[in-house]
């Protein structure tokens, strides 16, 4: 499949380096011709014997070094490469991708690359959600820097979270493809998603309604980063005053028993991810006109809501094979959003605290939980549109392995 592409892989300086021979065996096994830059870090961790002898290859290492500039100079390498991959790709590295910085070989020829790049990052959690690298990653994306990975788990600094290479089949199969399309249609190509957002209104009469704070930008961002990893997505949305996201159906509603009935008719789907603020109840026998006031206060009758996300996590024929929900809480989130994942029948709940202080409803940030049947993760408060990619890249990452 990737027979005589040219891959120059340059090797940074982390403790995934270890992997660099493994990712040369593979990606040679596929038809691949493997070429290395080890950065001086980066030979702390794996060596150029190492490297050349699974490449095959001469493994460059020294900008100012006679032997590698006559040989090949690092105009050189970019151009005899179809695709360069960093991995692992540091915090460190990342930066001076980011800003230009081109003060050893692999950085001078990344500036000077005329190829798509793909990187790997690998680092601790908290370099990973430093805004820093937060920001550099943003830099890269914008200039078309493929990214693969990280994923979650246990750190080699002992930490655990974001910032776990992403395996090294999940590199292969991102380089796969790469050539296959030359167009990345993402992770989550073959897949089909339903998301939910923004609250609803029930009519109290023709003018009047019961709403919530809910402003739809979790459930937005969740819709637009789905399909930013190549899902089909359609999005049932209540009332917000959020633009449509690019490449999303969205189907606009107003009451639960709409937002039902959309959902339902967007079946099957492989994805389920419901995040509206969907309101409990409606008033009984609303009608079409207007209550008038000199009749006095109405005695509004309420009546339950059909819920959404317990409707489309029962077991059945249309079950999504991913139902994640989310728990809006304001006190004992983690007991709560554990006690709703198994009164609802979903697969994970994002639990949140929406109590006035927190400024999650209507806010731009998120601090979550994300609970599945294996225990509870606790996420860093992040940017709504953040929450929003890691939950795409979890689910991308479930959904590879189960679907
Ligand atoms: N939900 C739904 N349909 C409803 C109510 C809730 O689909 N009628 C979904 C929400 O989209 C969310 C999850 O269920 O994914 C939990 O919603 P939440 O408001 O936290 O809980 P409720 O079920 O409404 O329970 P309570 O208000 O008692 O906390």
């Amino acid at each position: 499949m990737l027979d005589n592409k040219r891959i120059l892989l340059i090797v940074a300086g982390g403790i995934a380096a270890v992997k660099a021979p493994d990712l040369i065996r593979r990606l040679r096994e596929r038809g691949a011709k493997v070429r290395c830059i080890l950065t001086r870090a980066g030979a702390q961790f794996t060596t150029p014997m190492a490297l050349g002898a699974l490449s095959g290859d001469a493994v460059y290492q020294e900008l100012f070094s006679l032997k590698d500039e006559s040989e090949m100079g690092h105009i050189r390498l970019s151009r005899e490469a179809d695709l360069i991959v960093v991995a692992p790709a540091t915090a460190d590295i990342m930066t001076k991708m980011a800003t230009g910085i081109a003060d050893d070989l692999a950085t001078t020829t990344l500036l000077a690359a005329d190829k798509p790049i793909l990187i790997a990052p690998s680092m601790n959690v908290m370099m990973w959600t430093h805004p820093a690298t937060q920001a550099n990653l943003a830099t890269l994306k914008a200039r078309e820097v493929r990214v693969i990975g990280p994923g979650a788990g246990d750190l080699a600094c002992g930490e655990v979270g974001d910032g776990r290479i992403a395996e090294v089949s999940e590199i292969v199969a991102a380089i796969s493809r790469y050539f296959q399309g030359e167009v990345d249609q993402g992770p989550l190509a073959r897949y089909r998603a339903l998301v939910t957002s923004g609250p609803t209104h029930e009519p109290i009469d023709g003018v009047r309604y019961i709403a919530n704070r809910s402003s739809g930008k979790q459930g937005h961002a969740i819709a637009a980063a789905l399909s930013a990893l190549g899902a089909d997505v359609v999005l049932v949305s209540g009332p917000t005053q959020l633009p449509d996201p690019d490449g999303v159906k969205v189907v606009h509603i107003e009451t639960a028993a709409q937002m039902l009935k959309a959902c339902k008719e967007a079946l099957p789907r492989d994805i389920a991810v419901c995040a509206a603020a969907v309101g409990d109840w409606h008033v009984a026998g609303a009608g079409k006109k207007k209550l008038k006031r000199d009749r006095g206060p109405p005695a509004l009758q309420l009546a339950s809501n059909p819920d959404i996300l317990a409707t489309l996590a029962k077991a059945g024929g249309g079950r999504p094979g991913l139902v994640v929900g989310f728990a809006a809480e304001t006190e004992d989130v983690i007991t709560n959003g554990k006690a709703k994942r198994d009164a609802k029948g979903c697969d994970w709940i994002i639990a949140n605290d929406v109590s006035a202080g927190s400024g999650t409803f209507g806010g731009d940030n998120n601090t979550v939980h994300l609970i599945t049947r294996e225990g509870v993760e606790d996420w860093p408060t992040l940017k709504k549109s953040a929450v929003a990619e890691r939950l795409a890249e979890r689910i991308a990452a479930y959904v590879s392995r189960h679907l």
